[in-house]
């Protein structure tokens, strides 16, 4: 009898192992989800914010407002999940017009086109000047300042955004159908991909702005992250950060990240801190690891891959304490880093570089993926 009460016993528990088991299978099997509620009005049109989850808990949020990534929440080493981007709580803190591109899309053309002037096809385009004499992120008005119509593809691990900028928009050629499609993935990679079609020859370079500091609002700072960019060279710049022409070595150079280096270590060499184009060290279009950014006190890893020439490594040179942002956190100068993943800057003035013409009948195509992992 109490050989059978032990078995009885013996088999409960089995039974009981073997259903706790399968709870925790069913967090990895967890479905994907996307939900999505009201982020305040502009004029008369509602902004909506979607939060996509995976199955591992990894959130991202997204505005159909500038398309602007609000938050990405991640896992620590010790599983402790934490945001790992700059923001604001509300519209009214992304519509600010000292709102430096916090996590928005950029475009038409990401990053600078000196005096804000190309010549296409014979005819000279002038654009409108807003940084310093030249035109920055696409000019007064541009893809990270409109509503874009949002949609759910299948899965519910995806947001679709679109939007047409009218042929003359910003000063630019062509009614430009731009696509960009948020996914999160099983493996905690947010991934970023742009399409876009054109009516008539225009520049385009679209990317993301999101400024990471991947300790979650531990570290004040970025300088302790430690940064690689598979780089043998960069797009020298002049005072403007308009590019020369020339392509330096950045080898014993400070713009050397070839191997692991803390962003503080040698930031100082450089007036005003990194804001460089970096030439990626790869062939056409795959898509490769190009950078990776690691916080020691967090344990948390990005790698950064794209499908493009060029990554914009930025260190939120121009935050100087005045802005309050989600919790009413300030941001200090280096409170993050940008990655963002281009085209040179400048391309339609610098025949030299990589093209940025998108010609009727082309489909202009890009996909970047930030992914964290922890070590
Ligand atoms: C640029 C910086 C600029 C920042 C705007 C970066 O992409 O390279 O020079 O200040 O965007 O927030």
């Amino acid at each position: 009898m109490k050989k059978q009460l032990f078995l009885l016993l013996t088999a409960c528990a089995a039974l009981f192992t073997a259903c706790n088991d399968d709870k925790t299978k069913d967090t990895t099997n967890m479905k994907p989800t996307i939900t999505e509620k009201p982020f305040g009005v502009l004029g008369n049109e509602p902004v909506t914010q979607y939060t996509l989850t995976n199955a591992n808990g990894m959130q991202v949020s997204i505005i159909n407002y500038g398309g602007t990534v609000t938050s990405i929440i991640t896992p620590d080493k010790d599983k402790k999940m934490g945001d790992v981007v700059l923001g604001f709580d509300s519209l009214a803190g992304y519509l600010q017009k000292e709102n430096p591109y916090f996590g928005c899309l950029v475009g038409r053309y990401g990053n600078r086109i000196a005096k804000g002037k190309f010549t296409l096809d014979g005819k000279t385009y002038q654009l409108p000047l807003n940084n310093n004499g030249n035109t920055l992120h696409g000019g007064l008005k541009g893809l990270d300042k409109v509503i874009w119509q949002a949609s759910k593809p299948a899965g519910d691990s995806s947001l679709q955004l679109t939007y047409t900028s009218p042929d003359g928009d910003q000063g630019f050629p062509g009614n430009l159908k731009v696509e960009v499609v948020y996914t999160l993935t099983a493996d905690n990679a947010l991934q970023i991909a742009y399409s876009a079609t054109t009516d008539k020859a225009t520049p385009i370079n679209l990317t993301n702005h999101c400024y990471f500091n991947l300790s979650a609002g531990k570290e004040g700072t970025i300088l302790n992250h430690e940064v690689t960019i598979n780089a043998a060279k960069y797009t020298a710049v002049d005072t403007l950060l308009i590019p020369t022409g020339l392509l330096p070595d950045v080898k014993n150079t400070p713009m050397d990240f070839t191997s692991a280096k803390a962003i503080g270590k040698e930031i100082a060499a450089v007036p005003g801190g990194y804001d460089h184009n970096w030439v990626l060290n790869k062939n056409g279009t795959t898509l490769e690891k190009v950078a990776t950014a690691y916080d020691p006190t967090s344990g948390r890893l990005m790698e950064v891959l794209t499908t493009e020439p060029g990554l914009q490594f930025y260190t939120g040179n121009f935050l100087d304490g005045t802005l309050h942002g989600k919790d009413n956190r300030v941001y200090a100068k280096h409170a993050a880093f940008c990655m963002e993943t281009q085209h040179f800057p400048d391309g339609p003035n610098q025949p030299a570089f990589p093209n940025t013409i998108l010609k009727p009948g082309e489909k202009y195509t890009s996909v970047t993926q930030y992914k964290f992992s922890v070590k």
